[in-house]
């Protein structure tokens, strides 16, 4: 009886500890999003990662209710006047992906700017992160190495921006006491704009202050105009506008667009390589440069009206005086090999209009016709597909003989087949497979745990979750509810 009494005692004081942040309403559910990671030897390794949309993107409410503990313009500030009574008096859900935009299939992400339920429109404008099977973000170090991924833009309208991008945020998400969900429920968004929001790091913001981090925007686009831009910063100071490549602003108006040198229309995969000056993935970033792949064959990037078909350091420093106050593509690059988080978003902008990205001297969009009200009423169906995402050593991620392929040949690669048919008909299932998510949801539910160990705080365990089920040393998974298991 005397022992049964001092357990209970404990199990009632662990949540206090612990906060009692995490819902019971809604499952954490992260679709399954699978990636590869290449090298030139070794070929293409599948990757069990998935995405996560932002914290923000959650409902967060009182732990014994349903009163939300934000408001229209901030934090309640009765139920948190501090990070602590916050933590012990709200708890954050699990969040509906279809209804938030947010639909994958297979190697596919979809997101939509705009879901109707019951014939209403709402605007999602979906922002998701790629998270690792340990449930923290997976780190991708780009330096000295390439990205390249699919991607449909033939319905972003002008205004709209589909974006593919990194942020140097925390791999962890900044789990702590306060925040035990950490990266698996999207927290610590950071990005060059130093936005300030609500919670940062998964807690209050007490302070007001702004998340500043270097961002390096890899693809920003719409079926009009695209733009390649890396944001570098030192300490709380960032490029805000950064040094840019977009063809058309660089003079190369007919390059990319509707039946362009790159045809919007179709499908494309994008290639983005980042070379150090010594080759290595240690040395010193030089150079950005692109390739496009389409209909099996391999596009230069745009040659800009001064010669320039790159992103170089001198470049970058001499056209932007705040990129070099920064150091430039160096500063970046030492971001790069850090190891930075893959964001992918899709968005309208209420104030400009999307205008530094497609019109006037960035493209040929008018400038008012990307008003969201616009786009709204005009085209609610607009969305965005990245697919096929990979990353390694430069030149392992796509078939450099035939430009065709979409990696390496390598039977370690498993799984692919379906991705390497070509990108017109990964495209074409993508689209009819949106529907089938519900199907696809519920596959997620029930993979097994994909190995990794989690740390301090993780979680470890739930309805839905796929992640590592197995703690570091020092540490044992405890379930807290039925959705949450952490390592404690
Ligand atoms: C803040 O939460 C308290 C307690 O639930 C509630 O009484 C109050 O109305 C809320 N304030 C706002 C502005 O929502
Ligand atoms: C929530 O309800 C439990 C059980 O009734 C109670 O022990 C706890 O204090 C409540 N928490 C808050 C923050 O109201
Ligand atoms: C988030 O937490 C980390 C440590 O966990 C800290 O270094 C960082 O400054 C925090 N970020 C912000 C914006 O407060
Ligand atoms: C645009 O870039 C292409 C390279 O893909 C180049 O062949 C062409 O001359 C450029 N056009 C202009 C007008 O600069
Ligand atoms: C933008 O792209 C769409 C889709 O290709 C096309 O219909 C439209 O004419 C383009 N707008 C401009 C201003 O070029
Ligand atoms: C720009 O687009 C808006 C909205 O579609 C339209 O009303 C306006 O006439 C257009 N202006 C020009 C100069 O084409
Ligand atoms: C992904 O999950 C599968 C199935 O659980 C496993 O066999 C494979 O080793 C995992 N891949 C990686 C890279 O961890």
């Amino acid at each position: 009886m005397v022992q049964i009494l001092v357990l209970t005692a404990l199990a009632a004081v662990l949540p206090l500890i612990t906060a009692q942040q995490i819902g019971t309403q809604t499952p954490n559910v992260n679709p399954s999003l699978p990636t590869w990671k290449c090298t030139t030897a070794g070929g293409c390794i599948q990757q069990n990662t998935s995405v996560v949309i932002d914290w923000n993107y959650h409902w967060i409410h009182t732990v014994n209710g349903s009163a939300s503990c934000t408001t229209s313009t901030g934090v309640n500030s009765t139920l948190c006047p501090t990070e602590a009574v916050c933590a012990q008096n709200c708890a954050i859900e699990g969040v509906d992906y279809a209804s938030a935009g947010v639909t994958t299939s297979g190697n596919a992400l979809t997101l939509h700017q705009y879901v109707q339920s019951n014939g209403v429109t709402s605007n999602a404008s979906p922002r998701v992160y790629l998270l690792g099977a340990d449930g923290n973000y997976e780190m991708l170090q780009l330096l000295g190495q390439e990205l390249r991924f699919d991607v449909d833009v033939s319905t972003l309208v002008c205004g709209e921006n589909g974006a593919l991008y990194l942020s140097e945020m925390l791999a962890t998400g900044g789990r702590s006491q306060y925040n035990p969900g950490g990266a698996s429920y999207g927290s610590g968004y950071c990005d060059a704009q130093c936005p300030v929001q609500n919670w940062i790091n998964g807690t209050l913001n007490t302070g007001n202050e702004g998340a500043c981090c270097n961002e390096m925007d890899i693809w920003e686009a719409n079926a009009n105009a695209t733009a390649l831009t890396p944001h570098p910063c030192e300490g709380d100071t960032c490029d805000k506008s950064g040094c840019g490549f977009n063809p058309y602003a660089m003079g190369n108006t007919s390059y990319y667009g509707n039946g362009g040198t790159v045809d919007t229309l179709k499908p494309i995969t994008v290639i983005t390589q980042f070379y150090t000056t010594d080759g290595t993935t240690t040395g010193t970033l030089s150079e950005i440069r692109r390739l496009y792949i389409q209909n099996g064959k391999v596009i230069k990037n745009a040659v800009s009206t001064s010669g320039l078909d790159s992103i170089t350091a001198s470049w970058c420093s001499s056209s932007d005086a705040t990129a070099a106050s920064l150091g430039g593509l160096t500063t970046m690059g030492q971001s790069l090999g850090r190891g930075m988080v893959l964001i992918f978003s899709i968005w309208n902008d209420n104030g400009q209009y999307m205008n530094w990205l497609d019109s006037g001297s960035s493209g040929p969009c008018n400038a008012s016709e990307g008003n969201p009200t616009l786009i709204e009423s005009k085209t609610p169906g607009t969305y965005t597909t990245f697919s096929n995402i990979r990353w390694g050593d430069i030149g392992s991620t796509f078939d450099q003989g035939t430009g065709g392929g979409s990696g390496s040949s390598s039977s370690s690669s498993s799984g692919s087949s379906s991705s390497r048919a070509t990108s017109v008909t990964s495209i074409t299932s993508v689209r009819s497979a949106t529907t089938t998510t519900a199907s696809s949801r519920a596959a997620t539910t029930t993979t097994a745990s994909n190995g990794g160990t989690a740390g301090h705080w993780s979680q470890c365990g739930g309805v839905g979750w796929a992640g590592a089920t197995v703690c570091a040393t020092g540490y044992t998974c405890q379930a807290q509810n039925p959705y949450y298991s952490q390592c404690l």
